[in-house]
């Protein structure tokens, strides 16, 4: 294989890209994987709690759940193509290929199948609630050792080649130097948006690069203003980490400041109501009464997630005495518009994972639903990506990166996007506070412009794709009037009426 010109360049490190790398390598195709990550950790994927969701042969039980938590805003036929394949997919790579030793049920049931808000069956493999790193590092670990796949650490896309509709590969920062990589087909697979808001459950990169890129290209988006902020999000000491759904799952229930259950008078499937229901509660109680707390003591919660009682104590947190919740956010259902292979709109370029739009969550993403998205699409997007030829005419030079901005211009920006997104583009919105966030981001834009220079270091090109990608799900929000699943339209000053149901 030529490392620099691979038939496939995967970007970006997660349970997606990694599924992407592996479908086309099993093609026979030659697959670089680049990332910015120097860590597993650097992925989303190695933080996912709750587990991954499967069908257990009853995919049309499942399909119904995903509908109905997305308030039947999702796409059938892309939800019916993860739900039918989801129990061979999950046989085949996590289970056969990279041996995941999910957590076994008592009396010798071969798995232990959770439940979480909005399933009506327990489906959820998991591995206690820390599954992500179970799949992902012996991910990472197989592919390293694959003779047809390279992985790239430490190396940032900071843009798409792109000529007249067709994408042939990537501009990648390495070592300070920026060099064009050349490939047959690109896979996007760059994970979500975190770094736009001040809270969120995503590693610290997640700066929505992929989004950008392909919108610079010309791709289409689709689905922008739904972005799922997670119900039950400690910040002990202003270092946010989840505390999975599972835990409600298990029987957990929230109160408020006063000590009241609050979630039965809101939905009648109380704390296991879809998240962005229960996210809306949540915050409407700690506005209301100044805290929420997740009160675990109706089971056993050092036994049963000792993952995440050690989480909460090396947070200085007490379980055993409630544990502080606000909602964060979480995942980007909109991104990048897809087909069931992964395909966008633009030729060549393929997307994948939380960066993409498959249809399959709509407005609101059923919990545990996002590890197997990144794996079906991963896979089905590989096994397509191999089919296109290497591009001619090859222009672009190698050149050392410049200057990075100062440490202190780069955090005032994104303490602007933060504060713009969550004062206008959170858990509540408005139109006159959309209209005012995309003012806003409109001149921060053309602020950050001059850091994203041809040869500007990645952190410019991630600031600029910050940028870029939130005034994309602000206008996306602007132009959405109706009320459904994660975007969620207010009156001014209301106390949380949506403007039309
Ligand atoms: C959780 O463990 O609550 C998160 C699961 C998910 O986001 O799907």
């Amino acid at each position: 294989m030529s490392p620099s010109s691979p038939d496939v360049l995967v970007l970006g490190s997660g349970i997606a890209g990694l599924s992407a790398a592996l479908g086309a390598a099993r093609e026979g195709a030659s697959v670089t994987v680049a990332t910015k990550s120097t860590r597993p950790e650097g992925a989303s994927t190695w933080w996912a709690q709750g587990g991954i969701a499967v069908a257990r042969q009853n995919p049309e039980q499942f399909q119904r759940d995903i509908e109905t938590a997305s308030s039947d805003t999702s796409d059938p036929a892309a939800v019916e193509v993860l739900t039918q394949q989801a129990d061979a997919a999950v046989r085949d790579v996590l289970i056969e290929t990279l041996n995941v030793n999910f957590d076994a049920g008592g009396d010798g049931a071969p798995y232990d199948y959770g439940r979480e808000a909005a399933h009506s069956a327990d489906r959820i493999l998991h591995v206690d609630a820390s599954t992500g790193k179970h799949i992902h590092e012996p991910f990472l670990a197989y592919l390293a050792e694959h003779p047809r796949v390279r992985i790239a650490d430490g190396t940032a896309a900071v843009g798409l080649l792109a000529k007249e509709g067709r994408v042939r590969g990537a501009r990648l920062a390495s070592n300070g130097t920026l060099a064009p990589v050349y490939a047959g087909a690109t896979v996007l697979a760059t994970g979500g948006i975190g770094a736009l808001y001040g809270h969120s459950t995503n590693p610290a990169g997640a700066t929505g690069d992929g989004i950008a890129m392909a919108a610079r290209a010309g791709a289409d988006t689709a689905d922008m203003e739904f972005v799922q902020f997670h119900p039950t999000v400690c910040i002990a000491d202003g270092d946010p980490f989840l505390v999975s759904e599972a835990v409600r799952g298990e029987g957990a229930v929230l109160r408020d400041a006063q000590g009241e259950r609050f979630m039965p008078a809101v939905h009648a499937d109380a704390e296991l109501a879809p998240r962005d229901v229960v996210a809306r509660a949540v915050e409407r109680a700690h506005e209301r009464t100044g805290q929420v707390v997740l009160d675990v003591s109706s089971f056993d919660f050092e036994a049963t997630f000792p993952d995440l009682q050690a989480l909460c104590e090396s947070h200085g947190v007490d379980p055993s005495t409630g544990i502080p919740v606000v909602p964060a956010e979480h995942f980007l259902c909109g991104g990048i518009d897809v087909d069931t292979r992964g395909r966008s709109s633009l030729e060549g370029l393929y997307a994948v994972g939380e960066c993409a739009r498959t249809g399959v969550h709509g407005a609101n993403r059923l919990a545990s639903t996002s590890l197997l998205e990144g794996l079906v699409w991963g896979l089905r997007a590989g096994a397509a990506a191999p089919g296109h030829e290497q591009p001619a005419g090859r222009s672009e030079e190698a050149v050392q990166t410049g200057d990075p901005p100062a440490p202190d211009t780069l955090q005032s920006a994104y303490d602007r996007i933060q504060a713009i997104m969550d004062e206008h583009v959170g858990l509540r919105r408005t139109p006159e506070g959309l209209a005012r966030a995309q003012d806003a981001l409109r001149t921060l834009a053309a602020e950050v412009e001059p850091h994203a220079a041809p040869d500007a270091p990645p952190v410019g090109h991630e600031l600029q794709s910050a940028c870029t990608v939130a005034l994309l799900v602000a206008e996306a929000a602007a132009q959405n009037e109706v009320s459904v699943g994660c975007h969620y339209v207010t009156d001014p000053g209301d106390a949380g009426q949506p403007v039309a149901a």
